[in-house]
C-alpha cells in the first residue's frame, strides 16, 4: 500500500445553468455548463484502521467531520464496491467556500476517491470512479475531470465543451451559506404554474466559448437559479451591480450561491475589481482566479500546499 497521497481538486462555476422542472425523484434535470476554477481543496490520505476526517482552512469549522462528510462517504463508498477492508485518514485543507454554489463538498468527494483509489490501488478506470462519484452527488463527476464541460441529467453526465483560451474570473464570497436543496425549492415557488422548457444549453454560450472572447462570453452567462438564490440571500443583488459598475465584464452568482463571480478581461482588471469589492464591505472576501483547470489531481509528494 501507497504511504501517503494528496490530491488537489479545483471549485466549479456554472457559465449557464438551466434548470427543468421538479422530478419525481425530487431533483431536477439540468443543462449547465461547469467551468472549473484554480480555487482547489486539498485532500491528504493517510494509510489507517478505520475511516477519519479533519478539516483545516477556510471555513473548516463549518464542515461535518463524521459520516455526513463527502470525504468520508466516498471513502466508505470505493472500499465498500471493492472489497477494500483498510480505513483511511483523511485531512482536508479547504480553499473553496463552504455552502457557497462552488462544489466545494462535491470536490472533497472527488479527492477523497481519487486519493482512496491511488492509496489502495483499487485499480479502477476512470469510468468506474465516475459512476461512484455520480451516486455521491450531481456534481462529484465534474470534480473529477474539470475543464469546460457540458453537464445533463442532474448535472453528472458529462461531454466535454469546445473551448479556447483562458478567463480570468473575481470570486465574491459572501458571509453565510445557502442550503442547495432551499435555492431549488425556492424557484419551483417562484415558478409555480409555469410551463417550463426543456433545459438546454444556449448555442450563444457555446460560440463565446468557441470564440475564447470575454467580452461574448460574459454576454452570454446565465444562472436559472439565481432570483432564486437573491430572493434568499437579498444582499447579492447589491454585490453583483457594485462588481459591473467596477468594470467586470458579467457578474453571476455562482450555482446555488451564496459566491458571486465575475468575469473580468485580464489580471489587470481582476485586481481592480477585487479592490472595488473588498473596498464595498459588502463582501467577506474576494478572491481572483482563472479557468478553465483540470480536475482532480494527484499531486507529487513535496508540493502540496500545506498539509503534512
Ligand atoms: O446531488 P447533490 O447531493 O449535490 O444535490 C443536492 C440537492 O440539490 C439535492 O438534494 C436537490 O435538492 C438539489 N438538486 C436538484 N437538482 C439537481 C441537483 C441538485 O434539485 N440536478
Amino acid at each position: 500500500m501507497t504511504a501517503e497521497v494528496t490530491v488537489r481538486v479545483p471549485a466549479k462555476i456554472n457559465l449557464e445553468l438551466s434548470v427543468g422542472g421538479p422530478r419525481p425523484d425530487g431533483y431536477h434535470d439540468l443543462a449547465t455548463v461547469f467551468h472549473a476554477v484554480s480555487l482547489v481543496d486539498e485532500i491528504h490520505a493517510t494509510p489507517a484502521d478505520e475511516v477519519s476526517v479533519e478539516v483545516e482552512g477556510l471555513q473548516a469549522d463549518q464542515v461535518p467531520t463524521d459520516g455526513r462528510n463527502l470525504a468520508v462517504r466516498a471513502a466508505v463508498l470505493l472500499a465498500e464496491r471493492t472489497g477494500v477492508e483498510a480505513g483511511v485518514r483523511l485531512r482536508i485543507r479547504k480553499g473553496i467556500p463552504v455552502a457557497g454554489g462552488m462544489a466545494g463538498g462535491s470536490a472533497d468527494a472527488a479527492g477523497a476517491l481519487l486519493a482512496c483509489d491511488a492509496l489502495w490501488r483499487t485499480g479502477l478506470s476512470r469510468d468506474e470512479l465516475s459512476g461512484l462519484a455520480a451516486e455521491l452527488g450531481s456534481d462529484v463527476p465534474f470534480s473529477l475531470v474539470g475543464g469546460t464541460a457540458i453537464g445533463t441529467g442532474r448535472g453528472e453526465r458529462l461531454t466535454p465543451a469546445l473551448a479556447r483560451g483562458e478567463y480570468h474570473w473575481v470570486v465574491a464570497l459572501a458571509e453565510g451559506g445557502l442550503s442547495t436543496p432551499r435555492v431549488y425549492a425556492r424557484l419551483d415557488q417562484l415558478r409555480a404554474g409555469r410551463v417550463l422548457p426543456e433545459p438546454e444549453v444556449s448555442t450563444r454560450l457555446m460560440q463565446a466559448l468557441r470564440s475564447g472572447d470575454p467580452v461574448a462570453l460574459a454576454g452570454a452567462l446565465s444562472n436559472d437559479l439565481q432570483p432564486a438564490a437573491c430572493d434568499l440571500a437579498p444582499q447579492l443583488a447589491r454585490t453583483l451591480e457594485l462588481g459591473r459598475s467596477a468594470g467586470a465584464l458579467g457578474g453571476i452568482v455562482s450555482g446555488s450561491g451564496p459566491t458571486t463571480v465575475f468575469l473580468v478581461r485580464d489580471a489587470e482588471q481582476a485586481l481592480d475589481v477585487s479592490v472595488a469589492l473588498t473596498a464595498s464591505g459588502a463582501v467577506r472576501d474576494v478572491r481572483r482566479v482563472r479557468g478553465p483547470v483540470p480536475g482532480a489531481r494527484v499531486v507529487e509528494p513535496g508540493r502540496a500546499a500545506g498539509i503534512r
